[in-house]
């Protein structure tokens, strides 16, 4: 096969904290850590059989690659099925490196013809990406253990020479960002965004449950993805993090993450709780009622950024339309989008405790799809808005929000800007 799984390097899972990864810093130590010197990765097991009160055993490369739920592709199979990553296999690019469609045998996951067998992403780790060896294992990691409806399936993975790639299930339907900010899609209506928001909240929950106690830090709308009857899937576990143990009430790390979807708590003091992620969701659930990126430089402004220019309508009933996407055409419940703005609102509370549970945010949500309430509300409601928002391309990958002094400089390209 020619994957290198003999990799022995120890894989530390102590809870200690300031753990630096996927930095400018670690792009340095991921490189070293390719060689036979121990990762300083941490990366937690979980079982489905874990419950609350376990801690998480340390795992080697070696016992997380071998996992018997992923398969080890080698780097020709991989070539073979992607049509060697042509330019037309193409279906994005991100920090990480390229995302190539690709097709293996659904029985014996070899290679197949395209257009025969199952349809596959790959994705393949630029040589030179910043994120690195330790965010592509801590993926395989928990997406190797953790299973539910709504996270991205991880098929297997190639680990090769200087090659490292994953293999995820194919979603037809992209990711949420392409759907919301690029011109082209159907404008996605009142009622998907909401099964949207439904299903990336199911996945959140599932993360933050007492079973797996993980937080994701890195929700966003091109983390979640569509599959053709656009249930959600998050995807990219590259910063994934268990939580809390104990006594303990946050996590101590390197600030990681989005700029614009970042909780300010965290941002400003590095601890992490799964309240962050509520906030994240709360940036994602604006993002669909507005159809406006979390951060827009093209805008002027207070509007550059969309908590700090909506925050102050969200909740008015009168003054909700103003921020409401143009594109939904006014074609919306008024009510419905009044609830969804109140509970992103809650989401968005400067302080961390306030902001409900993701549970609760999915139980809100699920009201709001319920038969009997979606039969109370009333018609539509058009409103007409004079102005249109011009989208431009803009990539706002993950990264290091507030790397340390000594970090390397990360590519002025890859970085999404810091946070003061
Ligand atoms: N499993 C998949 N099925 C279909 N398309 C996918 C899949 N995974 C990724 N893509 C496509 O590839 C694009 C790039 O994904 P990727 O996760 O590498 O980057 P990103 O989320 O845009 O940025 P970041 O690196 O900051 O997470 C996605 O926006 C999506 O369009
Ligand atoms: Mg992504």
């Amino acid at each position: 096969m020619g994957n290198c799984l003999g990799s022995s390097a120890k894989v530390d899972t102590a809870q200690s904290s300031h753990v630096t990864y996927a930095s400018g810093v670690s792009k340095v130590s991921s490189r070293t850590s390719r060689s036979s010197a121990p990762s300083t990765l941490t990366i937690p097991s979980f079982s489905e059989k874990s419950n609350s009160s376990s801690l998480p055993t340390p795992r080697t490369e070696g016992e997380i690659l071998s996992s018997p739920n992923l398969k080890p592709f080698s780097f020709a199979e991989l070539k073979n099925a992607t049509r060697n990553f042509r330019p037309d296999s193409l279906l994005g690019e991100g920090g990480f490196g390229f995302v190539f469609k690709g097709w293996i045998d659904e029985n014996t996951f070899t290679a197949a013809k395209p257009g025969s067998g199952m349809v596959v992403a790959v994705k393949k780790l630029k040589p030179e990406g910043f994120q690195g060896h330790k965010e592509w294992l801590t993926e395989v990691n928990y997406l190797g253990q953790l299973h539910h409806p709504n996270l991205v399936k991880l098929i297997g993975y190639c680990l090769e020479g200087e090659n490292r790639l994953l293999v995820y299930e194919f979603m037809p339907k992209g990711s949420l960002e392409n759907h919301l900010f690029r011109r082209g899609p159907q404008p996605l209506s009142w009622a998907v965004r909401m099964k949207v928001a439904i299903g990336a909240a199911r996945g959140l929950s599932f993360l933050h449950d007492a079973k797996s106690q993980v937080i994701y830090r890195d929700f966003k709308a091109s983390n979640i993805l569509l599959d053709a009857d656009f249930n959600a899937k998050l995807s990219d576990f590259g910063l994934a993090k268990a939580g809390p143990t104990g006594d303990r009430t946050h996590v101590s790390t390197q600030v990681m993450g989005t700029h614009g979807y970042a909780a300010p708590e965290y941002v400003a003091t590095g601890r992490l709780t799964a309240k962050s992620d509520v906030y994240s969701f709360g940036v994602v659930l604006l993002e669909l009622l507005s159809g406006r990126r979390a951060v827009d430089k093209a805008k002027v402004g207070v509007e550059q950024n969309l908590v700090d220019w909506a925050k102050p309508y969200l909740g008015d009933k009168r003054k909700l339309f103003r921020i409401m996407d143009t594109k939904l055409e006014g074609q919306y419940p008024q009510k419905g989008a009044y609830t969804a703005a109140t509970l992103a609102m809650q989401c968005l509370n400067n302080e961390a405790k306030l902001r409900p549970k993701m549970a609760d945010v999915l139980a809100t949500l699920e009201q709001l799809e319920a038969p009997k309430n979606s039969a109370a509300l009333p018609q539509p409601e058009q409103h007409l808005f004079s102005v249109t928002h011009r989208k431009y391309p803009m990539r706002q990958h993950r990264s290091s929000l507030n790397p340390p002094p000594s970090a390397s400089p990360l590519r002025s390209h890859r970085q999404s800007p810091r946070v003061h």
